[in-house]
Parts: structure tokens; C-alpha cells; sequence
């Protein structure tokens, strides 16, 4: 098969790396990719969101299946775009993706069909939301409805950082139309774990349970990111409770959307708060995470063209997931300033001698060729990950390969996997 994926972060390195294990495979395409993806797949220069052009693309390659990495074409459409043409992709319909693309949407959702979340109100005036604030007990949590890469979630310890909060978004736009309509809810108190599952809009098929780590220091200190490393499986993800999500989230989710006319077929993300009274949805995302499926991809035995594919069927029934009894774990390496304003054209060194390491595998996301030289170009660079038979080893071993990786102002967090041993 041809296949093509979309995306150039270490979220895509991470499919291709796995798609090229497959036995099926004619020839892997990455649009645009990245220098590591360019070692496994031939980039093409079209961007994420040009539709059109990579409809066009995969019509005049013949690519038997497509598959979208991040959230943004999805939300614009991308797949009925191809399915009009009758090419094959894997990932949810524009009003399937909306359980991403609109916070509203997602929430008012689940209220609908009893999936347990946090409660909230949305606002679509600036006044009447600082007014309901004042009947409110902080903390408090403000959202932007539409996509805000990431950044449009304020945690306000207090009433007045709530107010500066709907000032910052309705006020001054900051997130733009994003910020049209706002949701206020209750803070939830408890750990976090993201829970990823495949499904063809019937069968649902979990993948190992997932920790991220968003803030960019050291004990989660300082602001958040788009992920600074990962873990898989989350310890705080029992048997018990894997059975509790599945029977009251994500089941439900998928029956419910093909009750309100958008079946969802594609990668269903459920972002989860373990509280004291069960698992709550913190958000839904219609794709694959980033940083966690680097270590998701490293565990998965499967075939993941075969899966993938026969998601897109509707055929998943006859799948059986089966993954490696280990720890996998990422170390995300940045450049010096991210998320803030960061540094670029650092020239990195050592990701031959760190891949050297057995069950280590170097994801490239920000990087780039400069003069014939690996260098850095984005704020997450890399992500450093390995796997090994419990977590101190593969703690051990993805730390001892992110030591041999050096770059001028490179950053990392150095207790990442530390919440699963304790
Ligand atoms: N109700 C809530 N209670 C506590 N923390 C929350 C709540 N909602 C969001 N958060 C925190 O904010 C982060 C971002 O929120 P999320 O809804 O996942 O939006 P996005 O990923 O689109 O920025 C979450 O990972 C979580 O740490
Ligand atoms: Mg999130």
C-alpha cells in the first residue's frame, strides 16, 4: 500500500516509524514530515491545512490510505474532503471533530448523554460571565470554545483571575473567533491521564493508558506546553478503573455521536481527571497526542496499517490490540525560551550515539537541515524515548540516551516518569 500521513511532529515520526514496520507497505509519503520522518518516508512540501492540495496529492500517488496526525485539518474537514473522492483516511468527519474543535459542543455533549465531566456554564457575553463569576467559589477553570493551541484554558486560583481571564479572551480577543463563546467550570481536583482509543464509530478498542507532563519544569512548575514527556501505561489506570472508562466514557461517546448523526470513526482522545469521585472528561481530541503516542507506537505489537486500515473498513471487530509488557516512556527535549520565544538554528548533536541504545528511539518534531547540519527549528525539538521492563528502567534508559544528545540552550524536564513510581 501507499500511505501518506499529515503532520511534522514527533507525533507523525512516531506513526511512520511505526507504518514502515508494516508488512504491507509500498511506499510511505509524509506531508511536509521532518528531517527524522525524511529517513523513513519521502516528505512532500504541502502544509497540514492545504486540503486541496493534499487531496490532490493523494489522487495522483495513489495513496490507499491517509492518515492525519494533527487536529486542525480534521476540524476543517479533511476527510469527507477525501472521502468525496473516494480515498481512504483515517480520522473523524468535520462534525465528528467537533467534539474537539468546539469545547461547547463537547460539553453540552456529554450533558446530554450523562458523561461524567465538570460542571459548567458557557457565555457568549463578557458581562453576564463576570457577573456569574461573583455567585462562584474559586478555583475556578475559563475556556476558550474553539481551538487555541493549547493555550486557551485558564486555572484561576482566584475570582479576579477569572475576570482578567474572560477580559483576556472575550475582551481582547487574544484566541480570536476561538473566543466568541466561553465555558466556566468547576476545578477538579485529582491526577491526570490521557486515554486513547481507536474505534471504526462501533468497535472501540482501547490503547494503553497514557501520563503526560505539560509544564515546562520540574515538578510541574512553570507554565504549560504542548507536552514535555509522556508515559505509558498510567499506574493510576487500574484494570478496574480501565473498565469504569470504557463502560461510562468511551462506549457511550461513540454510541451517542452516531446518535446525533456524526459517527466517529478515528483515534478518540479522552483527556481524564481521576477524581475522588471516578473519572471525569476534562476534553475530548479527535486525533493521536503528542507527546503520547511516542511511547504508545513503541509498546504496540500490532500491525498498525492493518489496524488502521481496517478502522477506515469499519471492520474492527476482527482486531485484537496487543502490546508489549513494558514501560515506554519520551523525554521531550526543547529549545531554551519555549513556550515562550524561543531560540532556533542550534546545531544538535549525539542523536546517532543515543540511538545506539537497544529499545531507544529518537523522534525528531522542530528540527531542520541548515548547511548540511541537524539543527533546531521548532520549541519541541525531540523526543527522546525508550522502553524497558518496568519504569526505572526505562526511566534509566531514556535518560541516559537524552545525555548523549547535546545542542546549545537545550532544555528537559528530569523527573519525568517520577509520579508513576511514587
Ligand atoms: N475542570 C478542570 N479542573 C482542573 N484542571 C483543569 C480543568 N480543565 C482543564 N484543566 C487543566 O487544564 C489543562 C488544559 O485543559 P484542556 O481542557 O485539556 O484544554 P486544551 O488541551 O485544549 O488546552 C488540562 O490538561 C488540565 O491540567
Ligand atoms: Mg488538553
Amino acid at each position: 500500500m501507499n500511505i501518506l500521513v499529515i503532520g511534522s511532529g514527533g507525533r507523525e515520526h512516531a506513526l511512520v516509524w511505526k507504518i514502515a514496520k508494516s508488512r504491507k507497505i509500498k511506499k510511505i509519503f509524509c506531508a511536509p514530515g521532518n528531517p527524522g520522518i525524511a529517513q523513513l518516508a519521502e516528505c512532500v512540501n504541502i502544509k497540514a491545512d492545504d486540503i486541496k492540495g493534499l487531496r490532490e496529492f493523494a489522487i495522483r500517488e495513489k495513496i490507499d490510505l491517509t492518515v492525519v496526525g494533527p487536529e486542525i485539518p480534521l476540524t476543517l474537514g479533511i476527510v469527507d474532503s477525501f472521502e468525496d473522492k473516494g480515498l481512504k483516511v483515517f480520522g473523524p468527519s468535520k462534525k465528528a471533530a467537533e467534539l474537539e474543535g468546539s469545547k461547547v459542543f463537547a460539553k453540552d455533549f456529554m450533558q446530554k448523554y450523562g458523561i461524567p465531566t465538570a460542571v459548567y456554564k458557557v457565555f457568549k457575553d463578557p458581562k453576564e460571565a463576570k457577573e456569574y463569576i461573583k455567585e462562584c467559589s474559586s478555583p475556578l477553570v475559563v475556556k476558550a470554545d474553539g481551538l487555541a493551541a493549547g493555550k486557551g484554558v485558564v486555572i484561576c486560583k482566584t475570582k479576579e483571575d477569572a475576570v482578567d481571564a474572560i477580559k483576556l479572551i472575550m475582551e481582547k480577543k487574544e484566541f480570536g473567533e476561538a473566543g466568541e463563546r466561553i465555558i466556566i467550570e468547576e476545578f477538579l481536583k485529582g491526577e491526570e491521564a490521557s486515554f486513547l482509543a481507536i474505534t471504526d464509530g462501533k468497535t472501540v478498542l482501547p490503547l494503553p493508558s497514557c501520563q503526560d507532563h505539560k509544564a515546562v519544569f520540574d515538578g510541574d512548575k512553570g507554565p504549560n506546553t504542548g507536552g514535555m514527556g509522556a508515559y505509558s501505561p498510567a499506574p493510576i489506570i487500574s484494570a478496574k478503573l480501565k473498565k469504569e472508562i470504557m463502560s461510562s466514557i468511551m462506549i457511550p461517546t461513540v454510541k451517542a455521536m452516531e446518535k446525533e448523526g456524526r459517527p466517529y470513526k478515528g483515534v478518540l482522545y479522552a483527556g481524564l481527571m481521576i477524581t475522588d469521585d471516578g473519572p471525569k472528561v476534562l476534553e475530548y481530541n479527535c486525533r493521536f497526542g503528542d507527546p503520547e503516542t511516542q511511547p504508545i507506537m513503541m509498546k504496540l505489537r500490532n500491525d498498525l496499517v492493518d489496524v488502521l486500515f481496517t478502522a477506515v473498513e469499519g471492520k474492527l471487530s476482527k482486531i485484537k490490540l496487543n502490546c508489549e509488557n513494558k514501560v515506554a516512556l519520551c523525554v521531550v527535549m526543547t529549545s531554551k525560551g519555549y513556550p515562550g520565544d524561543y531560540e532556533k538554528g542550534k546545531e544538535i548533536k549525539g542523536i546517532e550515539e543515543a540511538s545506539k541504545l537497544k529499545d531507544v528511539v529518537v523522534f525528531h518534531a522542530g528540527t531542520a537541515i541548515n548547511g548540511g547540519k541537524l539543527v533546531t527549528a521548532g520549541g519541541r525539538v525531540l523526543g527522546v524515548t525508550a522502553m524497558g521492563v518496568g519504569i526505572k528502567r526505562a526511566i534509566n534508559k531514556a535518560y541516559e540516551a537524552v545525555s548523549r544528545i547535546k545542542w546549545d540552550g537545550a532544555h528537559y524536564r528530569k523527573d519525568i516518569g517520577e509520579k508513576a513510581i511514587r
